[in-house]
This record gives structure tokens, C-alpha cells and sequence, in this order.
């Protein structure tokens, strides 16, 4: 039989899967993070790391259901310098994504300075898109003005890959705008979407919403958010330069979930609330199921049919 190549470049970074976890799930302690380096993702994200850390939000902060997931976690993270001690401490032929979130840009510029020493670091994903703190009030991700100025600051110093993982967008306007910001910096790549931000599930037996954090309202994720995901991905892979990689991000849970996310611009893509839902076992599952659904469509390689989507015939 032909074998399938899920190999995948992301820009210069090469992946020997294109499959890799989210931030946020399942990659926040040690144990966690040994975890996802033994399984069969082909990258290694880690959760959003701050300068100190942090216990995040009151418990419950998660929760899922059979179309998705809402949580409202608060950055709960041990701190940057435990993930750059584990990282530093590892044997691993994996690239290694580390995930910043400052909570201020003197905060990001000190993180990304930092992680920029570590050679364990293959790339930086700077999230620009947290929707759950309780100290902020607005998402940095949708002041353009205020992306412009920390990404000219950053490219000033930042020597290492760097990728920005961003919110999902609801106008075309907001995705011309953001890709032109973009497409004047050094970006390696843009991890599409993060959680729907300001969603709420209710209980009706108790009359409650499911979450504790800020009355309810949390970011959502899961297979209810692909077609968001879809839409900002096809949209960045026109608007974007084509040296920036898109890594696809929301709803998937099969094989051929990842090859829509492909098809419509993807490189490589994470997987958030299955991961929680599944455990690591779920690379291996997907990677069976997306090389079967592969070589079905009698497609050897990623590079075949990425970004190749039709308009309706
Ligand atoms: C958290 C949630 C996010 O969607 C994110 O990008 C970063 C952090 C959180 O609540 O911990």
C-alpha cells in the first residue's frame, strides 16, 4: 500500500506529523507535558505561560457537552521558568511550541527575552487571544493598533520563530485589517482560532449556568466552532504573505476534520476539546482516520491539496 507522508513544514520548522495538541489542554504540568512528548502529535505546545504562577480561576471552570466545551480557566500555569526548566531537562526530537500570554506588553517583551535564551524552544506562540481574564477587559487581539505597536516593539528584539495564536473574527474587514498588520512583521505563523469568546451554556434542571468564573460567560470550543475556524482560516490563507503557515485550531474531532482544515489553508493543526475529551490517544486515532480518509481521496501528501478549495460547483 502507498504510504502517507503527514509530514509538514511550518515555515522553516519541520513536523513529522502535521497533528499537535492546543494550548491550554492537557500540557500544563510535568506530567502532562511527558505525556504529549511520548505520544504520537508531531509538535508539542505548552499551556500559556505568565512571568509567576498562577492558580487561574475558581473551579468549575470547564466544562463539555456532545456539540462542545466552555471554559474559563484564568491562565492557570506554573510560571515560565518551570516550562523552560522541564523543556531544558528533555531529550526530545519533537519541536517544541512555547505559548506566551503576558498579562501586559513589559510582560510579554519580558517572557518572549527570556524564552529567546533556551535553545530547547523551537518557536514562540504568542496568544494574544485569552478571553477569560478577570483583570482584563478587553482582548488585545481586537485593538489593531495596539497589536501594531507590541509586534514592532517585539521584532526589535525577538530572534526566535514566532507565531500568534488569534481569536476568531466575525467581518472580513477585521481579517483584511489584522493580515495586513501581520503581513509587515517577521511572523513564522498564525494559529486560527482560539475559543469564541463570551459564550454561555445553562443547565436547565438547575436553572444555572455551568461554569463558575465571571458569571457563566466563557470562551467555547469543540466541533460547534469549526465552521468559525474554517472561515478565519480560508480568509487568512488569501490575505496572509505566503511564508506565514496557518496552524488550524477549532472543532476538530476526526480525520476529516483536519482535511478541511488543510484544504482550506491549514499546514499543520492542534486539537483542543477532543484532546480533553480523549486523552493523548486521540494523534494516533486521527492520524489513522486522516490517512485512511487520504488515501481514499487518493492523496499522498499534505502539500497535494493544501489550501486547494473550490468555490461551489
Ligand atoms: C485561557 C484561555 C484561552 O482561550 C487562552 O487562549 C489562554 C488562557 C485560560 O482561561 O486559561
Amino acid at each position: 500500500m502507498k504510504q502517507i507522508d503527514l509530514s509538514v513544514s511550518i515555515n522553516k520548522i519541520k513536523l513529522s506529523s502535521c497533528i499537535m495538541n492546543a494550548s491550554g489542554v492537557l500540557c500544563s504540568t510535568d506530567k502532562e507535558l511527558s505525556n504529549l512528548l511520548d505520544s504520537f502529535s508531531g509538535a508539542v505546545v505548552t499551556k500559556s505561560c505568565t512571568r509567576k504562577p498562577r492558580k487561574g480561576n475558581f473551579e468549575p471552570r470547564y466544562f463539555e457537552w456532545n456539540m462542545g466545551s466552555i471554559n474559563s480557566m484564568g491562565l492557570p500555569n506554573l510560571g515560565i521558568d518551570f516550562y523552560l526548566n522541564f523543556l531544558e531537562k528533555k531529550e526530545t526530537k519533537k519541536p517544541i511550541f512555547l505559548s506566551i500570554s503576558g498579562l501586559s506588553a513589559e510582560e510579554n517583551y519580558f517572557l518572549i527575552k527570556k524564552a529567546n535564551h533556551y535553545s530547547k524552544i523551537t518557536a514562540l506562540e504568542l496568544n494574544l487571544s485569552c478571553p477569560n481574564l478577570i483583570e482584563e477587559e478587553d482582548l488585545i487581539s481586537y485593538n489593531f493598533s495596539r497589536i501594531s505597536y507590541l509586534l514592532e516593539n517585539i521584532f526589535k528584539f525577538n530572534k526566535k520563530p514566532l507565531g500568534i495564536k488569534l481569536p476568531p473574527y466575525f467581518e472580513d474587514l477585521s481579517i483584511q485589517k489584522m493580515a495586513l498588520i501581520l503581513n509587515q512583521f517577521p511572523i513564522d505563523f498564525v494559529t486560527c482560532i482560539n475559543s469564541l469568546p463570551n459564550g454561555m451554556v445553562v443547565d436547565t434542571k438547575t436553572e444555572s449556568v455551568v461554569i463558575q468564573p465571571k458569571k457563566g460567560f466563557g470562551g467555547i470550543g469543540g466541533s460547534i466552532i469549526k465552521p468559525f475556524a474554517l472561515a478565519n482560516i480560508r480568509k487568512f490563507y488569501t490575505y496572509l504573505r505566503k511564508d506565514i503557515s496557518i496552524i488550524g485550531c477549532g472543532g476538530i474531532s476526526t480525520g476529516k476534520d483536519i482535511f478541511e482544515h488543510i484544504l482550506c489553508g491549514a499546514s499543520a493543526v492542534q486539537i483542543g476539546t477532543q484532546l480533553m475529551k480523549e486523552g493523548v490517544f486521540v494523534f494516533e486515532r486521527l492520524e489513522k482516520e486522516f490517512s485512511f480518509f487520504l488515501r481514499k481521496k487518493n492523496y499522498s501528501s499534505i502539500d497535494s491539496f493544501k489550501g486547494n478549495l473550490k468555490n461551489f460547483q
